[in-house]
């Protein structure tokens, strides 16, 4: 498998445990050898092996300064597909990270890939970056003669709110408790909750409602959509540089993300 990093953060860069400041040729270098004068640098120049057996081209801040030049070039939407042409049989999947913000990097995103992940934060804006999305996907359409489509959308750090109120309880899975407290629960009769647990249960309320219509609204607009929920092992394997997959596999995120590994996985076959 192979992650291209087309993101000056380099957050794919340095999640997989490569030192964006320390990388010396990467993706802007790829993209700058369209621009006349440039030294010619191919995608196996610059990429890299890394711990976790995934390759990795990677990128740093020194990609914002491609973004320009790229504007000069006619052909500028098909650098990243015609660089991926010469390495694309070597690898039975290619991860293309993008930018949040819409620009020549997630078009030359979008013009490169087979299908479509769009990830969404869960926080209560999210959806609204949906509509100029869907726009650009009907641009390329109609400009480039490429079919886009988003074919899975992905929630990221699902119930995060929530922390604040206490644990989401995960659907249709009440919590009944062990015998004892149970036994507990009906001899000992439980103080009236105070002001503040009454207002902390009705945010917890609102925001399980707001997370349901969110879901909702996702699932009308991708044919595929996971929800991940909020764990901090997630944190912690970005600190190790190593994917989730190989830290902690078995907490939430983890169980969620193999799914949708699963499902990806489908697509190479
Ligand atoms: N399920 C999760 N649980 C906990 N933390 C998460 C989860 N998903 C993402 N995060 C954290 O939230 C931050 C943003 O995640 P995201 O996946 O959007 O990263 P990003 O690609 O760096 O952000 P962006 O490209 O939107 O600027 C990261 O620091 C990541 O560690
Ligand atoms: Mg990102």
């Amino acid at each position: 498998m192979l992650v291209v990093d087309c993101d000056p953060q380099a957050n794919a860069t340095a999640g997989l445990g490569i030192n964006p400041e320390s990388v010396q040729k990467n993706m802007y270098d790829v993209f700058m050898s369209r621009v006349d004068g440039f030294p010619q640098v191919t995608m196996t120049g610059i990429i890299r092996q890394t711990a976790s057996g995934v390759d990795c081209a990677p990128s740093n801040l020194d990609l914002v300064g491609a973004e320009p030049y790229l504007y000069g070039i006619a052909s500028r939407a098909e650098v990243l597909r015609d660089a991926l042409l010469p390495v694309k049989d070597k690898y039975d999947l290619i991860l293309i990270d993008t930018p949040p913000s819409m620009g020549q990097f997630v078009i030359n995103g979008l013009f490169a890939a087979d299908r479509i992940i769009v990830t969404l934060d869960s926080g209560s804006f999210a959806l609204n970056g949906i509509g100029p999305l869907f726009t650009i996907f009907s641009d390329m359409k109609q400009d480039l003669g490429k079919d886009v489509r988003a074919d899975m959308a992905i929630l990221s750090r699902w119930g995060e709110a929530d922390d604040k109120t206490g644990p989401l309880p995960a659907a249709g899975t009440q919590e009944k408790g062990d015998f004892i407290s149970r036994l507990l629960a009906v001899f000992s009769p439980r103080p009236a909750p105070t002001e503040e647990e009454i207002a902390k249960g009705k945010e917890h309320e609102q925001e399980r409602e707001r997370l349901a219509e969110m879901l909702g609204a996702t699932e009308k607009k991708f044919p595929l959509v996971y929800a991940v929920p909020y764990s901090p092992e997630i944190y912690e394997a970005q600190q190790k540089g190593m994917p989730i997959s190989h830290v902690s596999p078995d907490c939430t995120a983890g169980k969620e993300y193999k799914k949708i590994a699963d499902e990806v996985m489908k697509w190479t076959a």
